[in-house]
Parts: structure tokens; C-alpha cells; sequence
């Protein structure tokens, strides 16, 4: 089932400034091959890709719309939704399951009441639970941006909720 949005979703999308876009379209323009970089591109300057953006990549690179939405929704690094200033990541892999990674997890959806792949209205938190993170040695793990967070409990997780709330979202 193809995951493109209902005509009506695209018409009530927010106002974006596509400015920044467009520069990244300039910048392409003439690279063969130019879909990946472009939609790169967009999601850096906004980081995601935003639903104007996709409707004007596809007019300026003479695309379908669904053909850019297939790319988009193939590679896990896109996003088509604004995300957190800060991305909590909860290891779910075998070592830190057994350790009580399940019980981290529902405690952040409790602190910040959203779930898996959601972000908080603020835009201050979105959380994701990934798969092992490579240092199994300190499970349970928890990683906030680049700040990685060993052998959690579920007071740590409150003492990271107080931390990154005091953080300026710039
Ligand atoms: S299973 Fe969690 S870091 Fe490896």
C-alpha cells in the first residue's frame, strides 16, 4: 500500500518559507541523478521534508509526485514530519531487552506522552526505539542526540527528561 498522502492532506499542509528549497534545487539542477541529493538537501535545510517541498521538487525536476514519495518512504533516513530538537533513541535489541528496556521505553512514553516515532507538540522531543547500538556492554542504553546514557533506570530517565528540558531549543 503506498504510503503518499490523500490529495486533501497535501492541500492543508502548512505555509512554508521554499526558499531554502529552491536553493537546493538550484544547486542540482543540472546533476544527473539529482532526486537523492535535492531531497537531502531539503531535509537538512528543514529537517524533514516538508509536503510544499515535495510538490515543488517535483515541478521543478519534472517528476511524479508519487515517484518522490517512493523514494522518501524506501530510505529510513527521510522524514517526512518535523522532528524533535532532541531525538531520544531507547535500544529495543536482545541484550537490553533482557536488561529492562521495555520498562525505559514506557517510561519516557509516560514522561512525555507520546510513543514510538512520535514527537511532542512542542517539538522539543521526538523518540524512536532502535535497534542495538553497539555497546550492549552498558544495557540498558538510551541515547539523546549524541549523548549516549548507559545501563538506564527509570530514575535516569527522569534526571535526562530535567536535563534536556532546562536545554535551549536553539
Ligand atoms: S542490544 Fe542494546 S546496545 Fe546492543
Amino acid at each position: 500500500m503506498s504510503n503518499a498522502p490523500a490529495a486533501e492532506e497535501l492541500q492543508t499542509e502548512e505555509e512554508i518559507d521554499l526558499t531554502e528549497a529552491n536553493e537546493v534545487i538550484d544547486k542540482y539542477l543540472t546533476l544527473p541523478g539529482n532526486l537523492m541529493p535535492v531531497l537531502q538537501g531539503i531535509q537538512e535545510a528543514y529537517g524533514y521534508v516538508p509536503k510544499p517541498a515535495i510538490a515543488l521538487v517535483a515541478e521543478r525536476l519534472n517528476a511524479y509526485p508519487a515517484q518522490i514519495y517512493g523514494v522518501l518512504t524506501f530510505y529510513a533516513q527521510f522524514h517526512l514530519k518535523p522532528r524533535g530538537r532532541f531525538i531520544i533513541r531507547v535500544c529495543v535489541g536482545t541484550a537490553c531487552h533482557v536488561q529492562g528496556a521495555e520498562r525505559i521505553t514506557e517510561t519516557f512514553f509516560d514522561r512525555l506522552k507520546i510513543g514510538h516515532a512520535e514527537t511532542t507538540a512542542d517539538l522539543r522531543y521526538t523518540f524512536e526505539k532502535v535497534a542495538c547500538l553497539g555497546a550492549c556492554g552498558m544495557a540498558p542504553l538510551a541515547m539523546v542526540n549524541d549523548d549516549t546514557f548507559g545501563k538506564m533506570t527509570v530514575q535516569k530517565v527522569d534526571e535526562i527528561i530535567n536535563t534536556y528540558n532546562a536545554r535551549p531549543m536553539k
